[in-house]
C-alpha cells in the first residue's frame, strides 16, 4: 500500500532550499548534538512533509535541516520512524527513499545500540560492518516498485569507502571507533540475557532497534550507505543492572561531543572524496 509519494515529498523538500547536498546525515540517539555544528541553511518540520510521521520517542525531535557541516552541504534528519513505533516498514523507511528521490547518493546512519562484543564499553562507538535483520520483516516485502529490484543484494550493505572514511574521522577526533556487526530487533522491550547469549552466538556485536530497514531500502534504490552506532549500554545480561531508556539517554548525553565530532569530520572529509 503506497501511502505517499516518496517524490512528492521531495518536491516539497527542494521549495525548503536551494541547496542540494548529496550526503545525508540521520542523527539518532548519541548523535543529535551534531545540530551543534550545523550552519543552519533552513529546516522544515516533518509535519509538514507529506508522508513523514511524527516522531513519538523523547530525543527524536522530528525535523530536517538543510545546512553545512564545515564546507559540506548537508542534509541532516533529526528523529527516525521506528518499527516499534507501530509504522509499517513502508512509513519507516518513506524519508530513504525520499532522500533519494530528491537526489541523495549517500547516506550516514546513526544509532544507539546495546552492546555484545566483550571488549566495547558504553559510550563507546562502533562502525557498522554489516548486519542482521532479526525484525522478522523485511521494507522490500510487497508489489515491485517499478524500476527497482526486488532481490536486492546485500554482500556489501556498508559500503567499504565511506567505512574507511568513518575511521579516518574517528582518528582526526581522537575517537578508537569499534567495528561489529549490528543486529536489529523490533523491539521495543529490551532483549532477555538468553536472547542476547543467541544473538551473540549468531555473530552479533550490538543490537539496536533501527537503521537495517533503512539500509536495505537504501540499497535497493543504489545509495552509499555507512553506519555507526553509539553503544548506549552494555546488552542485557552482560551489563551488570537492569537497562532503562534513561541509561542509554545518560550515555548519549555523557558521549555526546564525541558523536557530533565524528559527524562532522566525516562530512569534511566527505567532501574531499
Ligand atoms: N537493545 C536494543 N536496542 C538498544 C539497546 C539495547 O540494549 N540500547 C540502545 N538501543
Amino acid at each position: 500500500m503506497v501511502l505517499h509519494n516518496p517524490k512528492t515529498a521531495a518536491t516539497r523538500l527542494k521549495k525548503v532550499s536551494p541547496l542540494r547536498p548529496t550526503l545525508a546525515i540521520v542523527l539518532g540517539s548519541g548523535f543529535h548534538h551534531a545540530l551543534t555544528e550545523l550552519r543552519v541553511d533552513k529546516k522544515i518540520s516533518y509535519a509538514k512533509i507529506p508522508g513523514f510521521p511524527k516522531p513519538t520517542v523523547s530525543g527524536h525531535a522530528g525535523e530536517l535541516y538543510f545546512g553545512h557541516l564545515g564546507q559540506t552541504p548537508v542534509l541532516v534528519l533529526s528523529g527516525r520512524a521506528h518499527f516499534y513505533e507501530g509504522h509499517d516498514m513502508e512509513r519507516v523507511t518513506f524519508a530513504t527513499r525520499t532522500l533519494a528521490a530528491f537526489g541523495i547518493t549517500d547516506l550516514l546512519l546513526t544509532n544507539a545500540a546495546g552492546g555484545l562484543n566483550k571488549n566495547f564499553r558504553a559510550g563507546d562507538f562502533m562502525v557498522l560492518t554489516d548486519h542482521i535483520n532479526f525484525m522478522g520483516a523485511n521494507p522490500l516485502r510487497g508489489a515491485v516498485i517499478p524500476g527497482l529490484p526486488r532481490f536486492v543484494d546485500l554482500t556489501e550493505t556498508y559500503d567499504k569507502t565511506l567505512r574507511e572514511v568513518l575511521f579516518q574521522a574517528g582518528k582526526i577526533s581522537k575517537l578508537k571507533l569499534q567495528r561489529g556487526v549490528y543486529l536489529a530487533v523490533s523491539g521495543p522491550s529490551y532483549e532477555t540475557p538468553a536472547e542476547i547469549r543467541a544473538f551473540a552466538k549468531l555473530g552479533a556485536d550490538a543490537v539496536g532497534m533501527s537503521t537495517v530497514p533503512e539500509a536495505i531500502v537504501a540499497r535497493q534504490i543504489g545509495l552509499r550507505v555507512a553506519a555507526v552506532s553509539c553503544i548506549t549500554n552494555l546488552a542485557a545480561g552482560i551489563s551488570k543492572g537492569n537497562l532503562s531508556h534513561s541509561e542509554v539517554l545518560e550515555t548519549a548525553e555523557r558521549v555526546k561531543k564525541s558523536g557530533a565530532q565524528l559527524i562532522k569530520q566525516f562530512a569534511e572529509l566527505y567532501e574531499k572524496l
